[in-house]
């Protein structure tokens, strides 16, 4: 650990967010900031921790500081491109020069750039406690002030009805967001669970239907969500390939496919991106999927970076969970396991209390941190989950501390699977 020297009000002003230089941390910064800094919890360390990360800026402070010079600005002008329409152009209240926004990331060698994480959506229909639509739709307004543009849902969720809140959310700004969804689940029909098909039949309706809740023409990344076993995956993504060809979707991607299903998928069209889970306590992608997707030049979007909130350290027992909630299903949350995996958020927790940030920013920050290839897609449906969440990306960890959050959560001491059985079943290896 570094012992930092106390900076000044400059070195707040021309520090670098990724690398933190130079240093930021100190009770020594806040006179020189506004109070919309203090409040809005990008400087949420701002105390003499001795640690090496930092907030350097509020996220909530959009005007430039004029103590910047021109070149700073237009480094940060770089770092906020926000998406751009058809000719090129950035669109909506990105382009405010007085709005600052989370940087952005390029989604696989050939695909959209997008905001550093994206907004799962999935929990604010279901899975996760009761929907609250007032409240959604305040975080996706705030979400779209931050410059959070990467929107991920699925027909699945709800079923349907996500798509449906996603389409109201961005009514007006389809220019502004980078929409993604899946195709590929059916729901079941109560007594059982949703089935998976992929058969080039569903996947054209499945379309249909998501443009119509979306309430937009195209589709800006199109994922399967579960390969089908019965449909060879050429076929699944021939289909995908076609709507593509009739403007309906824009790019092509897979979730939870083996480096196999990959390369066959790729061989038929280009697949931009492909989604699989990865967190602290879900590390299989390493030794799989996500080396597979740096050598074909496929992004990688992390689901579930939060463990299904796990890491935030707000879900310490199943007692206070609604009866439906997704987590009582999940061997990790189950009685036992869950004991032993709480002794590692322990570990995580006093890490981050030693660094001034919650539990869940550093286990977003070491998603972030795995590569610029990735672009996790945490899900909330609080306005102050998501502050939480974008001031994540301008964390800077080193390598030492990098090493003591993987001691702190490892992969061999994590207890209990992912997902139920019938669920296990359902991932293509
Ligand atoms: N492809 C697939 O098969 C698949 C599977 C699962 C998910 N997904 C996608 O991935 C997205 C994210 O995954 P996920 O939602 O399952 O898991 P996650 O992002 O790991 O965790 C979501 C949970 O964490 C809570 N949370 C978020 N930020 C927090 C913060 N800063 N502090 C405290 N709690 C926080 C949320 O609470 P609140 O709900 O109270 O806001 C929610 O309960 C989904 O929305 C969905 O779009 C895809």
């Amino acid at each position: 650990m570094t012992t930092e020297t106390p900076p000044t009000r400059e070195a707040v002003a021309f520090a670098d967010p990724l690398t933190c230089a130079p240093n930021a941390v100190g009770d020594a910064v806040a006179p020189g900031l506004g109070p919309a800094d203090r409040t809005a919890g990008a400087l949420l360390s701002v105390r003499a921790t001795g640690m090496s990360f930092r907030f350097v800026r509020s996220l909530r402070t959009c005007e430039f500081d004029p103590a910047e010079g021109p070149a700073d600005r237009e480094e940060r002008r770089d770092r906020t491109e926000l998406p751009t329409d058809r000719r090129g152009r950035q669109r909506g209240y990105a382009r405010s020069p007085s709005l600052r926004s989370v940087r952005q990331r390029r989604l696989g060698r050939n695909g959209p750039r997008v905001s550093a994480i994206g907004l799962g959506c999935m929990g604010m229909s279901q899975s996760y406690g009761v929907p609250d639509t007032a409240g959604a739709l305040a975080t996706f307004e705030r979400a779209f002030e931050l410059g959070v543009t990467f929107l991920d849902t699925a027909d699945i969720y709800g079923p349907f009805t996500n798509e449906e809140l996603v389409g109201r959310a961005i009514r007006g700004r389809r220019d502004d967001v980078v929409l993604a969804t899946k195709c590929g689940f059916v729901p079941g029909d109560g007594t059982g669970p949703n089935r998976i098909d992929g058969s080039p039949e569903h996947i054209r309706a499945a379309c249909e239907a998501s443009l119509r809740r979306l309430g937009v023409r195209t589709i800006d990344l199109y994922y399967l969500h579960r390969v089908d076993p019965r449909t060879p995956i050429e076929e699944s993504v021939r289909a995908m390939a076609g709507l593509v060809d009739d403007g309906k979707v824009r790019y092509l991607g897979l979730s939870e496919v083996s480096p196999a299903t990959l390369r066959r998928a790729g061989s038929v069209h280009p697949i931009t991106a492909v989604q699989s889970e990865y967190s602290l306590w879900t590390r299989d992608p390493e030794t799989g999927i996500l080396p597979a997707c740096r050598e074909l030049g496929v992004g990688f979007v992390p689901f579930s970076p939060l463990g299904r909130g796990f890491f935030s350290g707000t879900v310490r027992s199943l007692a206070g969970l609604p009866a439906d909630d997704f987590r009582r299903g999940i061997p990790r949350f189950q009685e036992g396991n869950l004991e032993r995996n709480l002794a590692l958020l322990d570990r995580l927790e006093s890490i981050a209390r030693e660094q001034g940030v919650s539990p869940a920013q550093l286990a977003l920050a070491w998603v972030l941190h795995r590569g610029e290839d990735l672009v996790p897609i945490p899900g909330t449906k609080r306005r102050r989950y998501l502050e939480e969440n974008v001031a994540a990306t301008e964390l800077s960890l080193t390598a030492e501390q990098l090493s003591r959050i993987e001691e702190a959560v490892r992969r061999e001491a994590v207890a209990g699977e992912r997902y139920s059985p019938a669920g296990q079943a359902l991932i293509d290896r």
